[in-house]
């Protein structure tokens, strides 16, 4: 009989370290036993891989709307504003919310509603997709279809494809019907009061004008929520700017106001939260909002974007903390995923538990 060669068994067999007391083990949802809703999202943390990256986005969220300034000792240099108990009881966390456009293209943009209407955040970035969108679907409605559809057979029939989603044409030709005398009236206001209008104050308007409650930012109108969007002429808002310049020249969106009411919130907050889905403008314009508070408290990005390229869209938060973005203590984390399957989910298992 031959003998096992030691060194191979001493490499196969080697010894582990004592786990430490803390450690949690990978454990996936048990069907065998009837899950509530918040029992089946809950079992996301243990699953492991991007699961469990859902999980903490949930730990970190929840922080986030708990979060109370009555929980920090009172310093001694403290202002007098947040010296009363009653006001400290009332300082919440300044959730900066951004998206980028296609998800109010999806259904998302019911999630996104659910939140300004019952005012879970303070402050919102997009794209000019993202604030267009929302006001076209209160006038047309926006169709599941196929990411295969041929595109020039779409252009013959007059059908714009986003993704999976087709957009019909006239929406777009109802888009404009409705904002052309909007944009009459803003530029006779600004003639008349000498006041130019900002991207944040044209959507705020545009908002109060659809007076529709399926509208995303009509109720970032009616709560007080400003909408922040610095290319505003990147879409269909451009096309009919553009066009509004010849008919009835003059109208001015001023960005420097925008930046400034933006970094001054920022600036402002006593605790300071992202939730960034997607990437681009929406993510970068929020986190250069927290560098001027020396970077956010908590951080939870969900997007699809990859770091290899040096994009800040697939920057993992710890080059935010690298630049100042958020705080080198911060919570933070990044989700690898759509964000149309991962969103409704960390809402169900947050803002929407209805315990805040
Ligand atoms: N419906 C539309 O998408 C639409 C409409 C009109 C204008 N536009 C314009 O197109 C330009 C580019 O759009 P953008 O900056 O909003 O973003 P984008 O579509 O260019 O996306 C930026 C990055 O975000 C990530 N991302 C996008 N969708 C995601 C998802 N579902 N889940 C997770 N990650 C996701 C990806 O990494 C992507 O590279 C903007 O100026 C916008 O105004 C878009």
């Amino acid at each position: 009989m031959s003998t096992v060669p030691t060194g191979a068994s001493a490499a196969v067999l080697q010894p582990s370290e004592p786990i430490p007391d803390d450690a949690v083990s990978v454990q996936g949802p048990n069907f065998e036993e009837s899950l509530s809703l918040q029992g089946f999202l809950d079992s996301y943390k243990r699953i492991g891989f991007q699961a469990n990256s859902l999980g903490k986005a949930i730990e970190i969220v929840d922080r986030m709307r708990k979060w109370r300034l009555s929980e920090e000792p009172v310093p001694q240099d403290e202002t007098e504003e947040y010296s009363s108990p009653e006001v400290r009881a009332q300082t919440r966390c300044n959730i900066f919310l951004g998206y980028t456009s296609n998800l109010i293209s999806s259904g998302l943009r019911e999630v996104i509603l659910y939140l300004v209407k019952h005012k879970h955040v303070a402050a919102i970035v997009t794209t000019a997709g993202g604030i267009e969108e929302d006001f076209i679907k209160c006038l047309g409605k926006t169709y599941l279809a196929d990411f295969h559809l041929d595109g020039a057979d779409l252009r013959k029939r007059g059908m714009n494809r986003i993704g999976n989603l087709i957009v019909p044409n006239d929406n777009y030709c109802k888009f404009e019907d409705w904002l052309s005398p909007i944009l009459d009236t803003m530029l006779a206001e600004q003639k008349e009061t000498g006041e130019v209008w900002s991207p944040s104050s044209f959507i705020r308007r545009l908002g109060k004008e659809i007076n529709n409650e399926e509208s995303v930012y009509y109720w970032a109108y009616k709560n007080d929520i400003p909408v922040f969007c610095p290319a505003l002429t990147d879409g269909s808002i451009g096309d009919m700017i553009y066009f509004h310049s010849f008919r009835n020249p003059g109208l001015v969106l001023d960005i420097v106001r925008d930046i400034r009411e933006l970094n001054e919130k920022a600036r402002k907050s006593r605790k300071a939260g992202m939730i960034v889905l997607g990437g681009g403008v929406c993510k970068h314009q929020i986190a250069n909002a927290m560098l001027i508070r020396n970077g956010a408290d908590y951080s939870v990005f969900i997007n699809t974007g990859q770091e290899f390229d040096g994009s800040d869209s697939g920057a993992r938060p710890d080059e935010a903390i690298s630049w100042g973005k958020i705080r080198p203590n911060a919570e933070a984390v990044k989700v690898y995923a759509d964000a149309t399957l991962v969103f409704p989910m960390l809402v169900a298992a947050t803002f929407a538990k209805g315990d805040s």
